[in-house]
C-alpha cells in the first residue's frame, strides 16, 4: 500500500495528474472513501494530465458517466453513488468502458465491486484534518500492482 497525504485541493489534483502519467488505455482506478473527500477533484487532476481542461470535468452524479476526449487517451469518469441496481449499471454498458480503450476512473466503485475488473488501482480518500486528505493506494492484479509500483517511484520520500 502506498499512503500519500494532500494538504490542499490543488495538491490532490496534482497527485491525480502524477497518477495519470502512470496509466495506460484499459486501466481502471476505483475511488472510495468518505463523502466529499476529494474524489472528483482527483479526477480533474487525472483529466488535466491527459490533456483535458479540468474546468469541464464535473461530477457525473446524475449522468453516471462522463466521457472526455483527452489528447493522450479518452477518460471515462463514473460516479456510482446514486445507482440503485446492477441493472442500472448494465444499462449504461459499463463493460465497454471498463474494458475499453480509455482510462476509467470510478467514484464509489466499492458499491459495485463485483463488476470491477480484477486488475485495478483502488484509492481510498479520507479527510484527516479540515484541508488534509489521506490517500491509501493499493494495486490489484498484475497490472494494478505495476501501476502502484510506478506511482511509488514518483513519490520516493513515502513508504
Ligand atoms: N486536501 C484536499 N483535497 C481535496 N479536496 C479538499 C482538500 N481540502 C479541502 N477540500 C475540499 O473538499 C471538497 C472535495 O470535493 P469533491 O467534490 O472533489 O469530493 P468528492 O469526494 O468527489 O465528493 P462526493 O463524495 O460527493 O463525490 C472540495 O470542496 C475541496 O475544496
Ligand atoms: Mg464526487
Amino acid at each position: 500500500m502506498l499512503i500519500l497525504t494532500s494538504t490542499s485541493p490543488e495538491e490532490t489534483m496534482e497527485i491525480g495528474g502524477i497518477l495519470s502519467q502512470c496509466l495506460l488505455p484499459g486501466d481502471l482506478v476505483n475511488l472510495g472513501g468518505t463523502l466529499g473527500a476529494g474524489k472528483t477533484l482527483f479526477v480533474k487532476g487525472v483529466g488535466q494530465g491527459l490533456g483535458i481542461d479540468p474546468g469541464v470535468v464535473t461530477s457525473p452524479t446524475f449522468s453516471i458517466i462522463n466521457e472526455y476526449e483527452g489528447t493522450k487517451f479518452p477518460l471515462y469518469h463514473f460516479d456510482l453513488y446514486r445507482l440503485e441496481s446492477d441493472l442500472d449499471l448494465e444499462q449504461v454498458g459499463f463493460e465497454d468502458y471498463f474494458y475499453g480503450s480509455g482510462i476509467t476512473v470510478v467514484e464509489w466503485g466499492d458499491l459495485f465491486t463485483h463488476y470491477l475488473p480484477q486488475d485495478r488501482l483502488d484509492i481510498c480518500l479520507k479527510s484527516s484534518a479540515p484541508n488534509e486528505r489521506t490517500l491509501s493506494i493499493v494495486g490489484h492484479g498484475e497490472r494494478g500492482r505495476q501501476v502502484e509500483e510506478k506511482l511509488r517511484g514518483l513519490f520516493p520520500c513515502t513508504f
